[in-house]
């Protein structure tokens, strides 16, 4: 009986999968929100699976696989006191750590059926008209909801202008520019590159502006 059960067991232990959203967003809700959400410290938004997996102003806060190497897990295990343990004063119960380390092993997924989570994406379309002068429309499409930069340089690489700066909803968005820069005066004829940056994804193009 032994050697038919010990096995079953060991192997229920090794293949007993975390549900992130019954398992660790809950610890985060009770824990993390009320500083870490949209904008919030660090821009580390941890209220959903998307913004715990989209990091902060460091880059990513788990590595799939890897809690070692995860920001998140050496963030809570900082002794309390010391700068930068989270949460800063409340430090999470060694179950709850535990659960993260778990969860994290087995590949930060979101669900336990294991939906693959589409990836974020971005795309910049060429400008148009082009070559223009003196206004030209610049098409973006967002997989999501996004915070989004899109920033025109000259071919030195000096910022002209930024054009959007702030939350952008998914789908298809249109932004114009006048051939103007941060003062407002009228450029120059010539070769301009515009970027579009949204997390860790960016993108440019060039476009030409004539006289
Ligand atoms: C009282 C507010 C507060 C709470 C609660 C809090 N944090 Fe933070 N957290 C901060 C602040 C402020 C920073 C930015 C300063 C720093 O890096 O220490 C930060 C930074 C971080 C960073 C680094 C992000 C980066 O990209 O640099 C991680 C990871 C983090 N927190 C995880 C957590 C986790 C996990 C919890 C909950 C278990 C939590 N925090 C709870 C305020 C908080």
């Amino acid at each position: 009986m032994k050697n038919i059960i010990l096995p079953f067991i060991f192997a229920s232990i090794l293949f007993s999968q975390i549900d992130y959203e019954s398992e660790i967003q809950p610890i985060f809700d009770v824990h993390c929100t009320h500083c870490h959400v949209y904008g919030g410290a660090a821009t580390l938004n941890m209220s959903s699976y998307e913004g715990v997996m989209s990091g902060g102003v460091s880059g990513p806060a788990i590595i799939a696989g890897d809690h070692v190497n995860s920001l998140l897990y050496s963030r809570i295990t900082l002794p309390v006191g010391t700068d930068g343990s989270m949460p800063p004063n409340n430090p999470l119960s060694q179950s709850e750590i535990d659960l993260i380390v778990q969860w994290i092993n087995e590949g930060a997924l979101l669900s336990i059926s294991n939906v693959a989570v589409l990836p974020r994406k971005i795309y910049l379309h060429q400008n148009y008209p082009n070559p223009f002068n003196p206004i030209t429309l610049i098409r973006y499409d967002l997989s999501e909801d996004a915070f989004v930069n899109i920033t025109i340089y000259d071919m030195l690489g000096n910022v002209i202008k930024t054009l959007v700066n702030g939350s952008r909803t998914a789908g298809s968005n249109t932004v114009e520019w006048n051939a103007t820069d941060t003062k407002n005066e009228t450029v120059s004829a010539g070769l301009y590159v515009f970027a579009i940056q949204s997390g860790e994804l960016k993108q440019t193009k060039k476009m030409l502006l004539v006289k």
